[in-house]
């Protein structure tokens, strides 16, 4: 700043010359910033509580009243310079900080992307839509009941009588609630669905989980599937039964698939079967799995019985009827020749993996 020759400088003209070498000064300071955190450092440098220009704004009550005005009013120009020069220098970093950082992490969409891993059912479940399906052909529908029973419908409805032997083949677990058990089978859900469709002719599978207070085996688990099965019309025959499951078991196993229905005993049909089909694995020649009888049992199965028809609410002299249970996991087991129940419930992705 030109200070007029011949005059002795002020003490405005002292702080004029100041103000010029501050400007200065912080216009290059902030011309050297890199950074958001560099013009934070000039700030303080200059602005802060202990800045320079806040010393010097301090200091003009060291000013006389004449001067005063003027001398706050330069101080106050330079602050606002430097505040608005400081503004403008860190938009403009952070402007190339947005530049930088689309530059550097640029992405590809050309690339191609990674593949998501896809999981599948579990191979039960597989197993469950496949019989679904093989069914539904038939013109069966899926029907779900409780898995929570109560003993009338468990047992009783079903000729079960409290004391009858039968009951022994079925260990139950109870609840606290009298009465109230978890159901060992899913036969019971034939009166449920007789009870509601009741006089319509029926065709249906129970598809559902069971359970039973067993020791936990390779070949027994505590909980398990079964699918049931259910038929009641005007005309139905032993030979209705006997057609279904074969076809069942020629899509289930293949169709080259021989079958054998031999006579058994359950409580709720009259007359009881199951079906035995060629064992799978040693084409009957005898093996350990068919335990050298050349068959494997896959279900039970049986016309129902005259007193379960009346129970469900249809009067077994104009109905008739036929029922299957089976197990899915046993059908799984020998057709993916898995040979520990236990695995299915396991959750080993070693063993899940292999059924994607
Ligand atoms: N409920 C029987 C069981 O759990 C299986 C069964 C056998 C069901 C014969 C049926 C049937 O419907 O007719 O062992």
């Amino acid at each position: 700043m030109d200070i007029p020759k011949g005059r002795r400088m002020n003490r405005l003209d002292e702080l004029r010359s100041k103000i010029d070498r501050l400007r200065q000064e912080s216009q290059a300071a902030l011309d050297r910033c890199q950074s958001l955190k560099d013009c934070e450092s000039v700030r303080v440098k200059y602005l802060g509580r202990k800045g320079a220009v806040t010393t010097l704004l301090g200091e003009l009550t060291g000013f006389g009243s004449e001067e005063r005005p003027q001398a706050g009013r330069l101080l106050n120009e330079l602050k606002q310079q430097i505040e608005a020069r400081l503004e403008a220098k860190r938009r403009e970093l952070a402007a190339r900080e947005v530049e930088r950082k689309l530059q550097e992490e640029r992405i590809d969409i050309s690339l191609p992307g990674r593949p998501a891993r896809l999981g599948h059912a579990h191979v039960l479940t597989q197993t469950l839509y496949e019989i679904y399906k093989i069914f539904a052909q038939m013109g069966f529908e899926v029907y779900q009941t409780r898995e929570v029973e109560t003993d009338e419908y468990n047992f009783q409805l079903l000729g079960i009588p409290p004391d009858h032997p039968a009951r022994e083949m079925q260990s139950t677990f109870y609840t606290t609630q009298p009465g109230v058990i978890l159901r060992t089978h899913t036969s019971p859900g034939q009166i449920r669905v007789m009870r509601e469709r009741c006089p319509e002719p029926i065709r249906v599978i129970l598809p559902g989980k069971c359970y039973r207070y067993e020791q936990i085996t390779p070949r027994s688990e505590i909980q398990f599937y079964q699918v049931e099965g259910l038929a009641v019309g005007h005309h139905i025959t032993m030979s209705d039964l006997k057609g279904v499951l074969t076809e069942f078991a020629r899509q289930m196993f293949g169709p080259d698939t021989s079958v054998k229905l031999r006579g058994s005993y359950f409580p709720f049909t009259e007359p009881s079967v199951e079906l035995d089909i060629r064992c799978i694995l040693c084409g009957g020649q005898g093996c350990r799995v068919c335990k050298d009888t050349g068959w494997l049992e896959i279900l039970g199965a049986g016309m129902v019985h005259p007193v379960v028809l009346r129970n469900g609410g249809y009067d077994p002299e104009r109905y008739s009827g036929f029922a299957f249970g089976m197990g899915p996991e046993r059908i799984a087991m020998l057709k993916h020749r898995i040979e520990d129940i236990r695995l299915f419930l396991g959750n080993d992705l070693r063993f899940l993996e292999q059924f994607g």
